[in-house]
């Protein structure tokens, strides 16, 4: 397999944060309650999981476990038995760095938002993982000049983040400030801007230039799906040419929206909405100011709703294939394009779903 179809990810943060959770949830669908089950990761967990056009995923979750672990807080005894004193933090950092950090397509870095040491030991962690990933992935001379003129960070604090760094500038940098339900909701957005802030702040300061998008998640909320679909976009190298073909659908089926989906994640993987007037006439103004009044938030939402609907049809073996949904003012349908993928086509008014049916089929050839 060429290494340009195999992307490797690490997932990294201190040991509690959430990581092994995160990975329960979006690759092995596992419900949100269930993690509470979860054993400690040692040392570091490897899998390799098959994504949309042959892109193979290479995850790798680096347990955080360190001598002031909180594992005991959390009862973890089994655990205790297995770790000991084995700091597997600062053996990533140190006799395994070049293991672990080497030929890095992205780094995911979970910070746990209720930890005490959150801009004090958690980000002297994070930084020292930059530091270990510039060293073994040092940017080409041309790229780093680029990465200086974009100014490094793109943060953006509330999870639309267009990265400034692209992957040929060095690897991908996300930030999640987990566990956000922990945090009172008038509190999140302050929280995340401040944190954003200070770390970027020491960040900068400790000679990192490339690029950092943050976001807010929790397992309890779709904010874990919005942060998660941004991480596989960016692992797809053909992402703008499957949006044209997903605009020349909308086109020619006079749909609203278009959203499409990995098969087993159900995350985005990419989107378009009518901005301007189909076929059936209606103003410009009117179809571009009904689009600004959605849900921001609504494609995680599917994918949170699915995913438990799914699960839930599993339990009582009865396999999910699609879904349709009719309204006086909507109309959707759910359904399998292609072995890797689920279409949802979002039409405006009471139509027959058997319509959009159609219209998925025909589109099928030119997905595969
Ligand atoms: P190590 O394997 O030791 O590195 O830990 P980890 O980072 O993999 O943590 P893990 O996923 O095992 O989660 C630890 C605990 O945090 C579990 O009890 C989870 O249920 C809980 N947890 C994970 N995500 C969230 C979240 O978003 N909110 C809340 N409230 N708890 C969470």
């Amino acid at each position: 397999m060429s290494s340009k179809s195999r992307k490797k990810v690490l997932l990294m943060g201190k040991s509690g944060s959430g990581k092994t959770s995160m990975r329960a949830i979006i690759f092995k669908s596992q419900l949100a309650a269930d993690t509470r089950r979860l054993g400690a990761t040692i040392d570091v967990e490897n899998s390799q999981i098959k994504f949309l056009g042959g892109l193979r995923l290479d995850l790798w979750d680096c347990g955080g476990q360190d001598c002031r672990s909180s594992h005991t807080e959390r009862g973890r005894n089994s655990r205790l038995t297995l770790c000991g004193r084995i700091a597997f933090m600062d053996s990533h950092l140190t006799a395994q760095s070049s293991t672990v950090f080497r030929s890095v397509h992205s780094l995911i870095y979970i910070f746990d938002a209720e930890s005490p040491e959150l801009l004090t030991s958690d980000t002297v962690y994070f930084l020292k993982c930059l530091r270990a990933l510039r060293d073994q992935n040092p940017p080409s001379s041309s790229s780093s000049s680029s990465a200086a003129n974009n100014g490094g960070a793109s943060a953006n604090g509330n999870g639309n983040g267009s990265s400034s760094a692209s992957n040929d500038e060095g690897p991908t940098v996300f930030v999640l400030l987990h566990k956000m339900d922990l945090v009172p909701v008038d509190q999140q957005g302050s929280k995340l801007a401040e944190f954003e802030n200070e770390v970027t702040k020491k960040a900068r300061e400790g000679g990192y230039k490339g690029g950092m998008q943050f976001y807010g998640t929790s397992i309890w909320n779709e904010t874990l799906y919005k942060a998660w679909s941004v991480v596989m976009a960016n692992l797809m190298p053909s992402l703008s040419s499957l949006r044209t073909h997903l605009d020349h659908f909308l086109d020619l089926s006079g749909a609203s929206e278009i959203v499409l989906f990995e098969r087993t994640t159900f995350l985005v993987i990419s989107s378009v909405t009518r901005t301007t007037p189909s076929a059936s006439g209606e103003e410009g103004d009117e179809v571009a100011s009904e689009a600004k009044d959605w849900d921001e938030r609504r494609f995680e939402r599917i994918s949170t709703m699915v995913k438990a609907f799914k699960l839930g049809c599993s339990k009582i073996r009865s396999p999910f294939s699609s879904l349709s949904v009719s309204t006086r003012h909507y109309t959707a349908v759910l359904d399998a394009l292609s072995p890797e993928t689920y279409i949802l086509v979002v039409a405006k008014g009471h139509i027959q779903t058997a319509a959009l049916e159609l219209n998925i089929r025909l589109a099928r050839p030119h997905f595969a």
